[in-house]
């Protein structure tokens, strides 16, 4: 609870009055009961006239005084201490007290002293005596007393208390002194001793100290005592509250856009809701505040039956803090937004404060009533004024993803892009944070012109071919269909198809199926006959017709034959040497016949064309066309061989008719075509 006495802990008494009055001795008294600081301002000048006397300096002039800035007066515990020695015997002397009077008249040194009294008396309970301290030096002091008495009493009491001190002066002296002194000190120009208007004056005359000392004892206490109740009683009365006052108010009342908040006066507090939150998609006091609550509000308005409270400013004032709190944490902070200031920005608002998101620090994110997550750029604590921006964290988003995003892709990798930009080197696909190259040899398997094939916008699947810094090279026809694959994709094995020569190769030919793609028809391939020379049958460009014999996917390879369309008539030849067989002549040449014999090509050569060697022109004997039979002295089907012998058959002619000539010679036991035979084999 509230003490009255540390709150009265200030109380100043101003004691003034001529010399021998009695203030000093008195103050003294009264400092130690009361337990008052005593400041003995005579005192005071009487240690200036000290050092002045000491300095030698003519009293009277005003420019001999700069030395009170280099010197120290301390009055404590009833000692004066000159620049820290105590001189309260010296200052007492008769040579100081004569000279006073001249020195305390002057302004440098009033101004001086006056200074550090007030310096003095500026905390505590104070007790100050002097000539001027109701009037001047502390016009303000609680209790004001002017102790007065006779100038023959006062010049007593000093006499006395010299011959105490064993000072002898005679009584005559210090009464012309006390005198010369009341006239000096009460007539000097500035500040002269005199009562002030407040002060309660006091004849001390026939007073004795105690008697003095009580009756200002009482007045302190009288003084002191009344300030404190009137003190109690602005306590206890409620307190008149004008606008701007602080109240803590206890929640009486809760409804939805009103609360009534007990403040200990004359009536309720009330407090709408746009008072107690900025925040206006807050629709109801309901679930936010509660009976009981105690809410520290300002009084906002005050009127003859209300009082009105708000929450507004003290909330900015005490949520600013947690502006000012997250930024120096460094810590992003969740607002939502609450309007939009046209071209300029957002109202963006955290724990009830407006804060400012410029437009140039907005994104696409940034919707009235949303919550978005902020970062604290500025922060004006004096005016509560902050900026955020959104913008910069979508930034640290972005780059965040981006690196995700890359750090995922690998060589080798599949994904789906848009085309970005078509140029002629190729086009930049962009994916979700990155992009990529992909160059014009990389389109397709084909030469093509970018632009004809790829469109800005257009969503296309690449391969990842190359990743090297951060930089992705692209593939599009790496996922498409080779001509090779397209192509064994359209035939199989056995299909009869027709190819261009393009390469004549030592073990066979290369032909060209369809751009791009090539397949080997080996020598081997060529034809069943195996004297047909392929290498000097065709020339590059020449389209043969072949059939696929095999397909290998995997080295892209096709295999063709040629022959395997052809007919091989051998594969029927079934015969052997010594066969006779019927024999067409086909051609006649000088060093032989060529014939067709069993459906295949066979050669009779001029030695066994006729039944005798003769030097003469086969052609005199046959013609193409011709007829016969022949024996077979040579076949190889491999080679497709036939060798035969005409003149044999001729010979085995000659002897059957020879037999005949003969049948009826029985002797004869082994027959000519047996004895050929075993010569032929
Ligand atoms: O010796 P006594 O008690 O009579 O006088 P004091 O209080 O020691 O003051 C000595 C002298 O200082 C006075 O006579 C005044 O001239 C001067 N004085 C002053 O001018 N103003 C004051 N506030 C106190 C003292
Ligand atoms: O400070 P001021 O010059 O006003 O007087 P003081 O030095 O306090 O008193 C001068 C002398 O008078 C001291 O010896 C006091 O004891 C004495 N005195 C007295 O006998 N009766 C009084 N009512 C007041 C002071």
């Amino acid at each position: 609870m509230y003490k009255v006495g540390n709150f009265m802990n200030r109380f100043i008494v101003a004691i003034d009055g001529p010399a021998g009055s009695g203030k000093s001795s008195i103050s003294k008294l009264v400092a130690q009961k009361r337990k008052f600081i005593h400041l003995d301002t005579g005192a005071m000048y009487r240690a200036v006239t000290l050092e002045a006397l000491n300095r030698k300096i003519d009293l009277a002039d005003e420019k001999c005084y700069d030395f009170l800035n280099d010197i120290s007066i301390i009055y404590k515990d009833s000692k004066t201490y000159l620049n820290g020695v105590d001189v309260s015997k010296e200052i007492r002397s008769e040579l100081v007290t004569a000279n006073v009077s001249t020195v305390a008249k002057l302004k440098v040194v009033r101004d001086k002293m006056v200074f550090f009294q007030r310096e003095s008396a500026k905390t505590g309970k104070v007790i100050v005596d002097g000539r001027d301290i109701g009037t001047v030096v502390l016009p303000n002091a609680d209790l004001k007393i002017f102790l007065t008495a006779s100038a023959e009493e006062r010049a007593k009491r000093r006499f006395l208390e010299n011959k105490e001190m064993g000072i002898d002066i005679d009584y005559e002296t210090i009464l012309k002194e006390i005198k010369e002194r009341d006239y000096k000190d009460s007539n000097r120009e500035i500040a002269p001793l005199k009562k002030a208007s407040d002060a309660i004056e006091l004849d001390t005359t026939k007073m004795t100290i105690a008697e003095v000392c009580n009756f200002i004892i009482k007045l302190i206490d009288e003084r002191l005592n009344s300030m404190e109740s009137f003190e109690m009683k602005e306590l206890n009365m409620p307190k008149r509250l004008k606008v701007g006052d602080i109240v803590e108010g206890e929640v009486v009342s809760v409804q939805d856009k009103t609360i009534y908040l007990d403040i200990h006066n004359f009536t309720e507090g009330t407090m709408h809701l746009d008072h107690y939150t900025k925040d206006k998609s807050v629709e109801s006091f309901k679930n936010i505040v509660k009976i009981g609550d105690k809410i520290k509000c300002e009084v906002a308005k005050v009127n003859e039956d209300n009082i009105y409270l708000s929450r507004l400013n003290l909330i900015s004032e005490e949520n600013f803090k947690l502006v000012v709190e997250q930024k120096e944490l460094g810590n992003d902070i969740e607002v939502k937004v609450i309007s939009e200031i046209k071209d300029k920005g957002y109202i963006v608002l955290y724990k009830d404060n407006q804060l400012f998101l410029p437009k140039s620090q907005s994104t696409k994110e940034v919707e009235i009533n949303k919550n978005i997550v902020v970062r604290i750029l500025e922060v004006d604590e004096k005016h509560k004024r902050a900026v955020v921006s959104r913008r910069v964290i979508e930034q640290e988003i972005y780059q965040e993803n981006k690196a995700k995003e890359m750090d995922s892709i690998n060589v080798g990798d599949v994904l789906k892009g848009k085309v970005a930009k078509v140029e002629k080197y190729g086009a930049i696909i962009r994916f979700n944070y990155n992009q990529g190259l992909l160059k014009a040899n990389q389109v397709a398997h084909t030469f093509v012109d970018v632009a004809q094939v790829l469109h800005v916008g257009d969503e296309i699947e690449v391969k990842v071919v190359k990743k090297e810094n951060n930089k992705l090279e692209l593939s599009r026809k790496a996922l498409l269909e080779t001509p090779f694959e397209l192509y064994v994709k359209n035939h199989k094995v056995s299909d009869k198809v027709v190819g261009k020569v393009s390469n004549k190769l030592p073990f066979g030919l290369l032909l060209e199926l369809c751009p791009n793609v090539k397949g080997l028809l080996h020598s081997k391939e060529y034809s069943h006959n195996p004297n047909d020379n392929f290498a000097s049958c065709v020339k590059i460009g020449d389209e043969v017709e072949v059939a696929i014999i095999a397909i290998d996917k995997e080295n892209e390879k096709i295999s063709l034959s040629r022959k395997a369309l052809m007919d091989n008539p051998w594969t029927r030849v079934n015969a052997s040497v010594g066969d006779l067989v019927d024999i067409k002549i086909t051609n006649v040449l000088e060093n032989g016949l060529e014939v067709e014999a069993l459906g295949v090509d066979g050669f009779v050569p001029a030695s066994e064309a006729l039944l005798e060697s003769k030097n003469d022109n086969l052609a005199q004997y046959y013609a193409s066309g011709d007829t016969t039979k022949a024996y077979i002295t040579d076949i190889n089907p491999k080679e497709w061989k036939l060798r035969l012998s005409i003149k044999k058959y001729l010979m085995e002619e000659e002897r059957k008719s020879y037999e005949k000539y003969m049948s009826d010679t029985q002797e004869a036991k082994v027959s000519l075509g047996d004895m050929l035979k075993k010569v032929l084999k």
